[in-house]
């Protein structure tokens, strides 16, 4: 048993710990992290659920299947012809895996070159002394005079039909499915709803989402949300709306769940495999915060202050298993400002300008307040918005759905939100945080020169539309 003293030990190496760590690093403090992720063959792969089965498997199986639906549907539009054209599932899902495995060795590269020492196994509260909290991970104690808590979260199982990862299946093995299912269901037509189901109808699934919510994407502007939803049934995604799960029987032939559609009519789905993406749970599995008496909500959330202080002098807790939207780039944010609070500097994270982006096709991202969300608080607001039919670049691309819409405050014009649908929405996105964050009117991007033919022309548009003197529509 060897003892290791540490100005800061975080635990979790996910994005909201290891960007912590490095952090951290680069300030000058002697840090640690401690990361218990596998892969297959044991070996440490830090990154957390978005490097390892979120963010990024994700957007590569979203990559590719979007290439064979282009190659099988748009690719003629072109005039490209495609003949004998053919899936290999084995290959898809191995670039996937390369593509996770280039994450987990880059990290540990960055921990390497931030001479972060890196442990690789589950790191546990002992007790809390004089030097700092002490904390066990394998054989070994670590001391921290600071710690940070970046232990994420886990998939919510339905009641009474747990993860088998085989036919009913989490966003794990929703990523590792060997061969296309012939007819795939989901539950919750949330983020990972959409995403993975488009990837499975893509690659020829008949897919079948069921949302207990009566409205589509309840968080997304109504506007857009109708918009998506007008393009995922076209695509053939079915989504049904209101509706009550119940049974669920798992045997050899596939999965069988009882519901009730939102007239009230009884219903069954036959389906080969279920994905169940009804949301997370923060995950404090092994942590034993009991042993330093690190407070929880009851969610099992670390309970933290806006700063992300926990209850006790030194601990803190970022990411997935504490309040707020459970993202990467939020938990990277806070992770941030905790290494800089530490270092006495003043981190911050602004919660009103982190954007959201569904990487479906069309892709859905916003930030900022919803119209729905301005008319129950009474805000008084001026709405644009500008059809990527009308933008030149979108029509070159061949891909016309959608909209970006700005909403900016009647008085004052400062932008309160910006919801796009439509190519490329998670790149087009980076310019409104960036105007949100300098509280930029609608009128500064709509005198701003945006590059033709581009798609940002189409945000330039809208902000145009605030004031009703779009150009090109
Ligand atoms: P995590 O990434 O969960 O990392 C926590 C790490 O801590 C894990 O490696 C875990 O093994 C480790 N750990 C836990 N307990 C201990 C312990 N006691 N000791 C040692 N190690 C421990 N977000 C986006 O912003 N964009 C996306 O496109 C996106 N796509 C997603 C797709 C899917 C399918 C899923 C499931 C999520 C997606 N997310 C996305 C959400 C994103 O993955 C999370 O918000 C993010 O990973 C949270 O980071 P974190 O560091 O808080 O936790
Ligand atoms: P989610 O919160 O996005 O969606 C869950 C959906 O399931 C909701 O619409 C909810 O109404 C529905 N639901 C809940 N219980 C139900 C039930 N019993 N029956 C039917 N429907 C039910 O959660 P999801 O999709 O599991 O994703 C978890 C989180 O992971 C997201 O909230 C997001 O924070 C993160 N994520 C982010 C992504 C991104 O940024 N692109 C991609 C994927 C996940």
């Amino acid at each position: 048993m060897t003892a290791k003293n540490f100005d800061v030990v975080v635990i979790g190496g996910g994005p909201g710990g290891y960007i912590a760590a490095i952090r951290a690093a680069q300030l000058g403090f002697n840090t640690a992290c401690i990361d218990e992720w596998k892969n297959k063959d044991g070996k440490p792969a830090p990154g957390g659920t978005c490097t390892n089965v979120g963010c990024i498997p994700s957007k590569a199986l979203l990559q590719s299947s979007e290439h064979y639906e282009h190659a099988g549907k748009h690719f003629a539009d072109h005039g490209i012809e495609v003949k004998g054209l053919g899936l290999d599932l084995a290959k898809m899902l191995a670039r996937k895996d390369t593509v996770v495995k280039q994450n987990n060795d880059g990290i540990l590269f960055l921990f390497k070159k931030n001479k972060i020492a890196f442990f690789h196994g589950r790191g546990s509260f002992v007790k809390a002394g004089e030097g700092g909290y002490d904390i066990q991970v394998g054989e070994e104690t670590l001391t921290g005079k600071h710690v940070i808590v970046a232990t994420g979260s886990n998939a919510r199982p339905l009641p009474g039909a747990p993860f088998d990862e085989e036919n009913i299946l989490s966003n794990d093995g929703a990523l590792r499915i060997q061969g296309v299912p012939k007819k795939l269901g989901l539950i919750g037509s949330g983020v990972i709803g959409l995403e993975m189901g488009s990837v499975w109808r893509r690659l020829g699934s008949e897919v079948t989402v069921l949302e207990a919510l009566p409205t589509f994407l309840g968080a997304v502007d109504e506007q857009i949300a109708k918009e998506a939803k007008k393009a995922f049934d076209k695509q053939g995604l079915k989504i049904e709306l209101g509706v009550k799960v119940g049974e669920i029987k798992n045997g050899k032939k596939g999965v069988s769940v009882a519901w009730t559609n939102a007239k009230g009519e009884a219903q069954t789905l036959d389906v080969d495999k279920l994905i169940v993406s009804i949301g997370r749970v923060p995950n404090t599995t092994g942590l034993n915060p009991e042993a330093v008496g690190l407070k929880l909500d009851e969610r099992g959330a670390v309970l933290v202050d806006d700063q992300c202080r926990t209850n006790l002098p030194n601990v803190w807790a970022v990411g997935d298993v504490v309040r707020g939207p459970m993202l990467a780039h939020k938990a990277e944010e806070e992770g941030v400002a905790v290494a800089e609070r530490i270092a006495g500097q003043h981190g911050h994270v602004n919660f009103n300008t982190i954007p959201w982006v569904i990487y479906t096709s069309p892709e859905i991202a916003w930030v900022g307040q919803t119209e729905q969300q301005l008319k129950a608080a009474g805000v008084k607001y001026k709405a644009g918005t500008f059809p990527f039919m009308a933008n030149g670049r979108a029509r070159a691309l061949g891909d016309t759905t959608g909209m970006v819409k700005f909403l900016a405050d009647a008085t004052t014009d400062e932008i309160l939100g910006v919801h796009i649908v439509g190519p490329m929405a998670s790149e087009l996105i980076s310019e409104a945080v960036v105007a949100m964050e300098f509280k930029a009117s609608s009128e500064d991007i709509a005198r701003i020169c945006h590059a033709h033919p581009s798609l940002s022309e189409a945000t330039k548009e809208a902000a145009l539309a605030v004031d009703k003197r779009t150009l090109n529509f």
